[in-house]
C-alpha cells in the first residue's frame, strides 16, 4: 500500500510501498479514504531522537482519519465491515509506526474511533477528530462562564477556527489573536474582536479592550516561556492561561495566574459529539484546501511555514 513515511526522525517524509498492516485482536483494519494534516504530524517525525521511546522505521506520518471498516481483528468488536468511522489513531505515540497517511491504518476498536453519522461526508470527519477534541476539551479546561472573555492566540487556524465557534456558542467573547486580515472570517465563526498581531502588538491590543485583563488565554502559538508568560500578563488575576505547546510549566507567570500544560485525551463519546454538531451544521468545520496523498510533503512543509487557515485535507 501507499504510505507517506520517514525513515528516521528528522528525515524528509516521502511517498514509499509497504505492506498493508493486519488487524490484531481487538482492532480494526481501516480503508482510510481521507487523513487531516497537524502540526503534531510534522512535529513528530521532526523530534530529536533523544526524545524518543523505541520507535519503529519506517514511521507512517499521521493520526486523524476516516473511511471504512476493511477487516475486524480477534474478539468482541463494536464494528462490522463496511463501516464508515472516522477517528484519531495512536500514530507515532504508539511506537508501532502506523500512521494514518496511508492506505489502510489499524486501530483500537475501545479507541478514539466512532461511526460517521449520516449526512457528513468522510472529509468533513477526516478533519475533526484532533482539532475538534482539542478544541472541546480546551473550553471545557478553561471553565468560563457566557460573557466572559477568551483570548485565543493562534485562532485562525483547526484548533481556533472550532475552539472560536464553541465558545461563541456558549457566549463567551472571543478575542481572536492572528497574523493577517482575518476580520470577516473570525467574525463569521463567531469572534467578538480580532486583532492582526502583523499591525498591531498584541499587548497594546487588549489593554486597550480589557484594562482589567481577559478571563482566560488560550495560546497556541508561543514555544518560548518568556513569550508565553509575556500573554499571561494580559490576564485578570485569577485567571487562566492555558498552551498548548507545553510551555506553561516552565514560564514564570504573574501571580494568580493558573497556568496550565493541555494535553490532548480524545475519546469515542466526544467524537460523537462532535460529529453531531458537525453533521447537524452547528459546527462548521473549516477545510482549507483537499490534496492528493503524493502531495503531503509539501503540504506538512506548508504547514510548519506557518499561515493554515483551517483543516488540509488529504485524498487516498
Ligand atoms: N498539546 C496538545 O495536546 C495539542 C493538541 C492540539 C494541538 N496542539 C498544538 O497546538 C498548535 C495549534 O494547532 P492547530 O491544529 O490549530 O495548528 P494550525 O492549524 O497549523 O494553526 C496554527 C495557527 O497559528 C497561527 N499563528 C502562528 N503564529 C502566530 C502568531 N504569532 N500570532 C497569531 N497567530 C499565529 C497560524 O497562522 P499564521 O502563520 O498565518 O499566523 C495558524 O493559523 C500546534 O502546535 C499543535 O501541535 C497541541
Amino acid at each position: 500500500m501507499r504510505a507517506i513515511a520517514v525513515s528516521a526522525f528528522r528525515a524528509e517524509p516521502e511517498l514509499i510501498e509497504i505492506p498493508k498492516p493486519e488487524p490484531g485482536a481487538g482492532e480494526i483494519r481501516v480503508r482510510v479514504e481521507y487523513t487531516a494534516l497537524n502540526p503534531c504530524d510534522w512535529q513528530a517525525a521532526q523530534r530529536s531522537p533523544d526524545d524518543s521511546t523505541s520507535q519503529v522505521f519506517p514511521l507512517v506520518v499521521g493520526v486523524d482519519f476516516a473511511g471504512r471498516v476493511d477487516m475486524i481483528g480477534n474478539g468482541p468488536n463494536r464494528f462490522r465491515v463496511g463501516d464508515p468511522v472516522f477517528g484519531r489513531a495512536a500514530g507515532p505515540s504508539s511506537g508501532t509506526g502506523i500512521g494514518t497517511y496511508c492506505d489502510y491504518t489499524t486501530v483500537a476498536q475501545d479507541s478514539a474511533v466512532a461511526l460517521v453519522p449520516p449526512g457528513l461526508p468522510l472529509d468533513v470527519a477526516a478533519a475533526l477528530p484532533s482539532a475538534g477534541t482539542a478544541a472541546a476539551q480546551i473550553l471545557e479546561t478553561v471553565a468560563l462562564r457566557g460573557h466572559e472573555s477568551l483570548l485565543v492566540v493562534g485562532a485562525a487556524g483547526g484548533v481556533g477556527s472550532l475552539l472560536t465557534q464553541l465558545a461563541a456558542a456558549r457566549d463567551i467573547r472571543v478575542i481572536a489573536a492572528v497574523r493577517g486580515d482575518e476580520r470577516r472570517r473570525m467574525a463569521d465563526l463567531g469572534a467578538a474582536a480580532t486583532i492582526d498581531t502583523v499591525y498591531r502588538p498584541l499587548e497594546t491590543a487588549v489593554r486597550e479592550m480589557f484594562p482589567n485583563g481577559v478571563d482566560a488565554l488560550v495560546d497556541l502559538v508561543a514555544t518560548d516561556p518568556d513569550a508565553f508568560a509575556a500573554r499571561a500578563a494580559l490576564v485578570r488575576a485569577g485567571g487562566t492561561a492555558l498552551t498548548t505547546r507545553g510551555v506553561a510549566g516552565r514560564a514564570a507567570l504573574p501571580a494568580g495566574v493558573t497556568g496550565i500544560d493541555f494535553r490532548l485525551e480524545p475519546s469515542p463519546v466526544l467524537l460523537d459529539v462532535l460529529a453531531a454538531g458537525a453533521a447537524e451544521g452547528m459546527l462548521r468545520v473549516p477545510i482549507d484546501i483537499e490534496l492528493p496523498l503524493e502531495k503531503a510533503p509539501q503540504a506538512l512543509d506548508r504547514n510548519r511555514a506557518g499561515g493554515a487557515r483551517g483543516k488540509t485535507v488529504l485524498v487516498l
